[in-house]
């Protein structure tokens, strides 16, 4: 990457990882056609495809568009093992639909996928009935389906995966299953469930959120628009926030309540930020944003931020350096079993490029004020990573190359072209 002076254009991003994940297994289990635009163009929402595939699913995309022919709740044994490659969604909350069935299914990933925690799958789907063997924890996994029953879960980890994962199973498990977390996560699954036709009920209670649902609901597939990207569009957004004078344009983008933190926190940071053209498809938020470059303050995140930021945390802190008071990342642990070991793999590439950093267990401590230069840095095979250093690049003094960039087609196989269309010299 080469340094830039300014941002500015607009940006269309690919559908959200995270709904085109829930949108291609609902419809698989669906009932009736479902027809699917913009959905994510990552390597990891087409591993979820071809799992779908795997389990007798038949799917087509025509220019661009995903129609998927819902089988109902009942799918076909695979033939092969389920390879959900680096796709920690594909593999946890797949784990829970495949509970389900009448059948044995063995789930692989790559290299990163198999160091990363499946406990907090496979203790819930064992309590509702499923056997499920594992590598200590770990993928491979071997899960012999069964008929299930509901369950009463307080989650231990805020993950929205883990709790997808109980809410696919509760479709298939008998009687009502209640799902209570202490930090509310992203509420995709839920608003995706009530879309493909399910009943639940959701609601405060005083130690945080929980969810209801009956089992045996049958879905019915949905036609529709998949919002772009605001984990994706986080590249982007702090790209801008480098320079005073940047102007961006994000048409169609998701501004779901629960993933919409990152907008005010960039505002803290100095970006003016308006939104225009508020809509709902399918209980999602949808606008476009404009954006114009500011001041870059200082912040510190923490508690039910940190859960809420999680995809967004390693570009908020590569650009940490340029802001003026610094970014401190606290109650973040679980960066550390993301792709990649987040925490670390931000500390290096910024001491690489001549910041000073204050690696903890459960975040960072970056000072503000500091001018970097290029270098040459890691992806650690993290798509996030390798976005959020092009990010930072953009202001460094003189050149850097990121070893393994390609992993960014994880979930924006176009990131890089689109970086330099925006990316003004
Ligand atoms: C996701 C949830 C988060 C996030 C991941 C996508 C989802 O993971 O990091 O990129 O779509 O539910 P956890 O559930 O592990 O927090």
């Amino acid at each position: 990457m080469r340094p830039s002076f300014n941002v500015r254009g607009t940006v269309q991003l690919p559908g959200d990882k995270s709904i085109s994940h829930r949108y291609a297994m609902l419809a698989g289990i669906a009932e009736g056609p479902s027809r699917l635009e913009n959905y994510s163009t990552g390597a990891d929402c087409a591993s979820t495809l071809a799992c779908m595939r795997a389990l007798g699913v038949r799917w087509q995309c025509t220019n661009g568009v995903i129609e998927i022919e819902g089988r109902g709740l009942a799918l076909a044994p695979p033939i092969q093992p389920l390879d959900c490659g680096n796709s920690g969604s594909t593999m946890r909350m797949l784990s829970g639909i495949v509970a389900g069935q009448k059948f044995v299914s063995e789930m692989i990933g790559d290299e990163s996928l198999s160091r990363r925690p499946m406990q907090r799958v496979i203790t819930p789907l064992s309590q509702m009935g499923a056997t499920i063997g594992s590598r200590e924890g770990k993928p491979p996994l071997r899960i012999t389906g069964a008929a299930l029953n509901a369950i009463d879960y307080k989650m231990p980890v805020a993950s929205a995966q883990v709790k997808s994962c109980i809410l696919f199973a509760s479709l298939y498990a008998h009687g009502e299953t209640r799902v209570e977390e202490s930090l509310r996560t992203r509420d995709h699954t839920e608003v995706a469930l009530r879309a493909f036709g399910a009943q639940l009920e959701q609601g405060a209670i005083d130690s945080g959120h929980e969810i209801r649902i009956r089992g045996g609901q049958r879905l019915r597939g949905i036609e529709g628009r998949i919002p772009g990207d605001l984990s994706s569009a986080a590249f982007f957004l702090c790209a801008a926030a480098l320079f005073p004078n940047s102007q961006l344009t994000l048409p169609n983008l998701l501004m779901n309540p629960t993933r919409a933190r990152l907008l005010d926190i960039l505002m803290q940071i100095g970006l003016r930020i308006s939104v225009t053209q508020l809509d709902q498809i399918h209980g999602e938020i949808v606008g476009s944003i404009q954006v114009e470059g500011g001041k870059l303050r200082g912040i510190t995140i923490s508690g039910l931020d940190s859960a809420a930021l999680i995809d967004e945390l390693p570009v908020l802190a590569a650009i940490a350096p340029y802001t003026e008071q610094g970014v401190e990342i606290r109650d973040a642990k679980e960066l550390r079993v993301k792709e990649s070991d987040r925490i670390a793999a931000v500390a290096r590439n910024l001491q690489r490029m001549g910041a000073q950093v204050e690696e903890r267990e459960d975040g960072l401590n970056i000072p503000g004020g500091q001018a970097l230069h290029g270098a040459e840095l890691e992806s650690f095979s993290d798509h996030r990573i390798a976005m959020a250093f092009a990010v930072a690049a953009l202001r460094a003094r003189g050149e850097t190359l990121i070893r393994g960039a390609e992993s960014a087609a994880i979930s924006y196989p176009t990131f890089f072209q689109t970086l330099e269309q925006v990316a003004e010299r």
